[in-house]
């Protein structure tokens, strides 16, 4: 054969592989411009959150990573933001944000300052932070090993040496028997290829050695580590309950030029080694640490998660000659903007983060998602692309639970310092004052938007036609299908997403003593004589929030609240009536979505719907239409808002059980939607 005839061959076979390469792993960008990114849609039992670690905010820390500071000449972290003093502050910050969430690492070098000796004081205050974060309705999310660790551990060789494993995880099993039946969501190890790579590769995190086969045992006793931590957390009294996950930093690599296959190699090696390797080893329990070509089974890794966290931040552009220092630009897109850590902003990525990580068939929690952007010009765009994303993800199907902001305020960027501000909050670290953002105020408002109202449910009444039964008893604390009806109905307003309850008790009260329900804030409201539902409602006013969702404490109405509130606040009316059309009565007139008429007593030709019982009301129409003294809710307001009443069409059956007849529907209903 002629030579020739070899080269066209070998270079057919190229452009094969390379098209197919192109095809099979596009580089997705969006058209950022055409996009409505206010166009997003999260349920309403989304987790949203912020994160933080130990060494970034605490300040005064005595660590690897302090050590590490000083011997490399790097700006020393010294007071931080100064948290371990202040916060209870910082948690108002948190709080003011509206997140239900907070994500924050506990230092082992404070609670283990030397080998098996514990201070039982930073235990008492990450205790007291906890139940103060409770106290305040915020879920902490607690993550055991965030980069830092005591001086003791690394001397004796840190995670590169497998015997020492067992320091770690008898620190994590103490922490969870301390704190584990008050935490319920545990982060084993952040970023464990980061830590790896940084530390034992590229040399820029402690220990700052650049050795294949120290990153090869690193890597395997961090993922053995992560495993035993896992298995023992859960064999702990608690632990069955706890969701305990691996948060996992998604760096897409994505070729440089798209026809050299050198590039493609070289995206390829890395994605294996960073991302796919470890994802893998999860599904499989088999590990095949980076540079390493063998794989090795670890006792107990195989479905070591409860959900994974992704970290995700940017893409790399690859070609075989990358720096693989800080001080050289990493490669971008001519239409990419550079972030201040120099790596462009490219959201598309995380929808690829997502679709990576989905294969492990477990919930997704973005555990940390921001930027370095000293003056926030950026951020703002950062977070309503990246929440776009997250949210087309969600309608596509995919089972993203939360999303937490990386970071709650300005701190120690690790190797680089104080110069990297990935804050919504701003840090003057002089005063150590927290100024408020855009961007921050901008989650603030997404969080907002996407927060279910308080419930208000009027569960005094008493029931004059289920005959002795509620001659004592108020309605709503009769019993259905084992429980009464208002914790039926609760435990609909809380699978919606809603969180705060008013209950208003009538002149009954003191039959709520005790009453409780898990996951909701209850607050009762007690009449000195009976008053009526609209009496009830004025007299509850100044706990009532601005916007809320008002029940009748012996209805059941299973309807979707989501979509109710929407429609609440699209149509800007200021009170939002559920109308069931198919109802064997009618009570009230509708037209053109406006409530025309109501009557409670008395049927007119003209009537062609019913009040379902669900509605949606601004706090003003309480101030406006109420008084002091026994007054009708429906017979005052109604025809006194007659033409300015949304009417919000939904046929979802509802369930009043006003007599006894009914009561026993309802409880064949309940029955058969529980088996
Ligand atoms: C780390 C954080 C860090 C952030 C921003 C993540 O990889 O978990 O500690 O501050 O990236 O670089």
């Amino acid at each position: 054969m002629e030579w020739w005839f070899y080269t066209g061959i070998a270079a057919a076979s190229y452009m094969f592989v390379v098209i197919y390469l192109h095809l099979r792993h596009p580089e997705k960008h969006l058209n950022w411009g055409n996009i409505e990114l206010s166009d997003v849609d999260f349920p309403p039992t989304f987790s949203w959150g912020v994160a933080t670690a130990s060494h970034q905010i605490e300040g005064n820390n005595h660590n690897n990573w302090t050590q590490f500071e000083v011997s490399q000449n790097l700006e020393i972290s010294g007071l931080t933001c100064d948290h371990w003093s202040r916060w209870k502050t910082d948690f108002d910050l948190v709080e003011n944000l509206g997140v239900g969430h907070y994500r924050f690492s506990l230092e082992w070098s404070r609670l283990e300052p030397e080998e098996g000796e514990w201070d039982q004081g930073a235990i008492e205050q990450y205790s007291m932070m906890i139940d103060n974060l409770i106290e305040r309705k915020i879920e902490p999310m607690v993550t055991l090993h965030h980069f830092s660790h005591p001086v003791w551990f690394e001397a004796k060789g840190g995670f590169a040496k497998a015997e020492n494993i067992d320091y770690w995880v008898r620190f994590s099993e103490k922490m969870f028997s301390v704190l584990g039946w008050k935490v319920k969501w545990w982060c084993t190890i952040n970023e464990p290829a980061v830590f790896a790579s940084m530390g034992y590769v590229l040399g820029e995190f402690p220990p700052g050695k650049r050795s294949f086969g120290l990153t090869r045992s690193v890597s395997l006793n961090l993922m053995r580590a992560h495993a035993r931590c896992y298995r023992a957390l859960k064999s702990l009294p608690g632990g069955e309950d706890a969701q305990i996950g691996l948060v996992k930093n998604i760096n897409i690599f994505d070729p440089y030029r798209r026809w050299n296959l050198l590039h493609w190699i070289q995206a390829k090696l890395l994605d294996e080694m960073f991302n796919q390797c470890w994802l893998r080893s999860l599904r499989t329990g088999k590990f095949r640490p980076p540079s390493s070509i063998f794989s090795r089974k670890i006792d107990g890794l195989r479905g070591s998660s409860d959900f994974i966290g992704v970290n995700y931040y940017t893409h790399l552009l690859t070609t075989p000659f990358m720096p693989t220092t800080v001080e050289i630009d990493p490669l971008k897109r001519p239409w990419e903007e550079r972030t201040d850590f120099r790596y462009p902003m490219y959201a598309e990525g995380l929808r690829r983060s997502f679709d990576m990580v989905n294969s492990l068939n477990l919930p997704i929690i973005v555990t940390e998602n921001g930027v370095a952007d000293d003056d926030d010009d950026m951020r703002p765009e950062h977070i309503r692309r990246h929440l776009w994303i997250t949210s087309q993800a969600i309608r596509d199907g995919l089972d993203i639970r939360g999303f937490y902001h990386w970071s709650l305020m300005d701190n120690f960027e690790w190797a680089e310092g104080y110069t990297q501000r990935f804050g919504l909050y701003h840090v003057d670290y002089q005063t150590q004052e927290r100024t408020l953002k855009d961007s921050g105020k901008l989650y603030a408002e997404y969080i907002a938007k996407s927060k279910m109202p308080q419930v208000v449910v009027l569960a005094g009444g008493l029931g004059s036609r289920l005959g002795g039964m509620t001659k004592a008893t108020p309605k709503s604390l009769i019993e259905v299908d084992g429980k009464p009806i208002l914790s039926h109905i609760l435990d609909w307003a809380h699978g919606q997403g809603c969180k705060d309850a008013l209950i208003l008790i009538g002149h009954l009260g003191e039959k709520f003593d005790g009453f409780s329900h898990r996951g909701m804030n209850l607050q009762f409201v007690k009449e000195n004589q009976p008053l009526g539902t609209g009496g009830a409602i004025w007299n509850a006013r100044q706990y009532l929030a601005d916007e809320f969702i008002l029940l009748w404490g012996d209805d059941y109405h299973p309807i979707d609240y989501k979509r109710l509130v929407k429609h609440h606040r699209d149509n800007r009316q200021r009170l939002t009536m559920t109308v069931i059309e198919s109802h064997d009565t009618q009570n009230l007139q509708h037209a053109e979505n406006r409530v025309i008429a109501y009557s409670k007593s008395k049927i007119d030709e003209n009537f062609n719907g019913y009040e379902a019982g669900t509605s949606v009301v601004q706090k003003s129409v309480v101030e406006s239409c109420g008084h002091t003294g026994s007054w009708s809710w429906e017979e005052t307001v109604y025809p006194q808002l007659s033409g300015q009443i949304h009417a919000y069409i939904d046929e979802t059956k509802f369930w009043d059980m006003g007599t006894p007849d009914r009561l026993a529907k309802l409880e064949k209903f309940l029955k058969r939607n529980r088996s």
